[in-house]
């Protein structure tokens, strides 16, 4: 450890306040703990001007006495940290892990006192924090009733915030809100604000394991504390002995890109504990899905049944043919008759419907080089999930199923469970108790060497990296808004989500819908508000190392020159870099194909989607290797583009590049581009 570059101050005042320092590598970053007027708190400076003014740290419990006044420093320790990993998958290939920390210790002599630590890491692109307390006494049994963690925004009435409310019956399918800090309710993470320097900063949270979901809660103006989704019984967090927090994190650049080329959230995350994970398997998808979403066919029996074993052979055929890896097969199990939406106590997860064969699709996939992606639906009857798993995983596995989409449809605050005594009880889907139900489906699926696509998830706080078959998730508004939601999602949703829910992680928004016209179109309608070439370009923008082409086989032969992209998209990355982008407004991304498969790993592919305004964004190609020569085939809106009535012109064309050039993209209206940059 060079101490050297860790500026590490103990000042004694007047009234000996104690005090840390620690600064981020390139030293943007200044954290300063304090146990000024004994209470413990921290603040956060950017390039020599605060962001996060003095702030609460603590807890408060239900039978222990509060660790919040009277708190001292009493040690400190240090540490740096200079290294890289490998991800098995992902945006980047290697990830670098560069920070310096320091742990702080604040005690209180007893009676009714005790001892935790915090440690916080400066990282370039931000900061991240955790509570570790250890064993001590008359801390066997733990309830938390609240953590008392603040984050008081710098000149909060000048700072704009994009977020969602949370503890809604939705979950996290909320369309986007862009208002004064100052009016964001109750708002889940990740917290994206802008403050009065034009700073953008994220708020959110790495490693939620066994903890409650932490919420921010305004509760004075400027001031964000730390609020925890409570259990049915009102606790927020029940614990025994000793035990550490998730990390809260502060993501923080001078622009809003810089928020999105950042690591900050997997290097806060435990090493792969899975061991060999080549058994998870980035692809590509196609399935029985939006047929169901735009009311052709059903999940229930009967003569409009999307699952039967004929429908899913026809589209192993269209899998095989165009390269994709899997189909998805939803309402294949018995359940779905009647009201399943409310009604998960149904569900069988072994039992298929009468026209699903599941024995003859394994054979037929394995022939043809196609795996079966199966689901499960538990309308948030997690018991009767529970009760089953082990059984319909090994059902799956047995049948070549390598990956499964999960879904927990229940109104927020109404997940069911039985309880040890029988007694039904109704949890939030980002509880503690929820927290750990997803992740005990990850570490059993892993063990059936099955990967998990959850949806109605708890939020992604990076655990990718500790079981990478957690290989993508939902939480957020998807394509099925667009077949089905009030409204449906706007046209700056892409550009939102991209500075917003997925700073978190990879989403599986399930993009490629090539008809938008099933209701009509126009501007109040049905669909997705979006042109065609915008929807190539959400394959670059909307990372997940699976990838759907949600749209019904038929739409895609319809327009076949514009289908060529999604099948000559990967879906895993040597390399990603956000290049230019405003919340809300407009995203563009490169990335470099990482090698598997048939990917050679020499190819770049660029995305880049905007709002309702139609724009021109001028991008360097410097991002190529110098020297290479590349034939650019790009996906583009047309002249006459634009997403109300027009949304299918597109212009396809072929141009040769090298890192030397610049690329004018013309994005029409809720439009978009789409580029192969093929080495040649
Ligand atoms: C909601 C999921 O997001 C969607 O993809 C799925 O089709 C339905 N639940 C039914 O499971
Ligand atoms: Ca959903």
């Amino acid at each position: 450890m060079r101490l050297s570059l860790l500026l590490l101050v103990l000042i004694s005042s007047s009234s000996f306040a104690k005090q840390a320092i620690v600064e981020s590598p390139n030293k943007k970053i200044k954290i300063t703990i304090s146990d000024q007027s004994s209470a413990p708190h921290y603040s956060i400076s950017f390039n020599n001007k605060n962001v996060i003014e003095n702030s609460s740290l603590g807890f408060e419990f239900k039978q222990q006495a509060a660790f919040d006044e009277g708190f001292t420093i009493t040690n400190i320790t240090t540490n740096q940290v200079q290294s890289k990993w490998q991800q098995p998958w992902g945006e980047r290939q290697t990830v670098v892990d560069h920070h310096n920390e320091v742990a702080v210790t604040f005690s209180k002599s007893s009676p009714h006192g005790g001892t935790y630590t915090v440690r916080f890491r400066a990282f370039d692109s931000g900061v991240g924090f955790r509570y570790e307390v250890p064993k001590q006494e008359g801390f066997e049994d733990i309830e938390i009733t609240k953590e008392l963690t603040e984050f008081a925004i710098t000149a909060a009435d000048k700072a704009t915030a994009w977020w969602i409310p949370a503890r809604g019956w939705n979950r996290y399918e909320y369309v986007y809100n862009t208002t004064p800090l100052q009016d964001a309710a109750l708002a889940h993470t990740p917290f994206t604000f802008k403050n009065a320097d034009g700073v953008h900063v994220s708020i959110h949270e790495a490693a939620l394991v066994d903890y409650a979901a932490m919420v921010l809660n305004q509760r004075r103006p400027g001031t964000l504390q730390a609020d925890l989704t409570p259990w049915s019984d009102g606790i927020a967090v029940k614990k025994q002995g000793a035990f550490t927090t998730p990390w809260r994190t502060v993501q923080i650049g001078e622009k809003a890109i810089d928020l999105i080329n950042s690591d900050i959230i997997l290097n806060l995350n435990e090493p792969n504990k899975l061991g060999d994970v080549s058994w998870v398997k980035p692809g590509k998808y196609v399935g029985i899905w939006w047929g169901m979403h735009i009311n052709e066919t059903t999940w229930g029996s009967g003569e409009k049944h999307g699952a039967t074993t004929q429908n899913t052979k026809y589209y192993m055929d269209f899998a095989a043919q165009y390269g994709f890896d899997g189909v998805l097969v939803e309402g294949w199990n018995l359940g779905w008759d009647g009201d399943w939406f409310f009604n998960g106590d149904v569900f069988s997860f072994t039992q298929p419907y009468d026209d699903f064969d599941i024995a003859e699709l394994t054979r037929y996939g394995q022939q043809k080089g196609v795996q079966l992606i199966g689901h499960h639906e538990t309308s948030g009857n997690v018991t009767n999930y529970r009760n089953q798993m082990e059984d319909a995983y090994a059902l799956y596995e047995k049948s070549n199923v390598s990956q499964i989409k999960t879904g927990y449809v229940a109104d927020g605050g109404n997940i069911k469970r039985i309880d040890e005594n029988g007694i039904v009880r109704k949890e939030w889907h980002d509880g503690q108790f929820m927290v750990n139900e997803y992740l005990h489906s990850i570490k059993l699926a892993a063990k059936h060497k099955l990967s998990i696509n959850t949806h109605e998830p708890i939020k992604d706080t990076g655990l990718r990296r500790t079981y990478p078959n957690w290989i993508a998730r939902e939480g957020a508004r998807g394509q099925e808004f667009n077949a089905w939601g009030t409204p449906p999602n706007p046209p700056e949703h892409i550009p939102m989500l991209a500075f917003t829910r997925m700073l978190a992680g990879p989403m599986d928004f399930t993009p490629g819908i090539f008809d938008m016209g099933f209701n009509g179109l126009g501007a109040d309608t049905n669909r997705p508000q979006t042109t065609l070439a915008k929807q190539l370009a959400l394959y670059v923008v909307m990372y997940s190392p699976i990838q759907m082409a949600a749209d019904l086989p038929r739409n895609y032969l319809a327009k076949p020159d514009a289908f060529q992209f999604i099948q000559d998209v990967p879906t895993d990355w040597q390399q990603s870099i956000a290049l230019a982008g405003e919340v809300g407004d407009y995203v563009v991304f490169a990335r470099k194909e990482r090698k598997r498969d048939n990917y050679s790993g020499n190819d770049w592919y660029l995305g880049a989607v905007t709002d309702e305004h139609a724009r021109t964004i001028d991008i360097k190609l410097d991002f190529l290797e110098p020297g290479k020569v590349f034939e650019a085939q790009i996906y583009k809106d047309g002249d006459k583009a634009e997403w109300k009535n027009t949304p299918y012109d597109i212009k396809i064309e072929q141009r040769i590049v090298t890192a030397k050039d610049t690329l004018s993209l013309k994005l029409a209206t809720s439009g978009g581009t789409a580029i192969r940059f093929k080495a040649i």
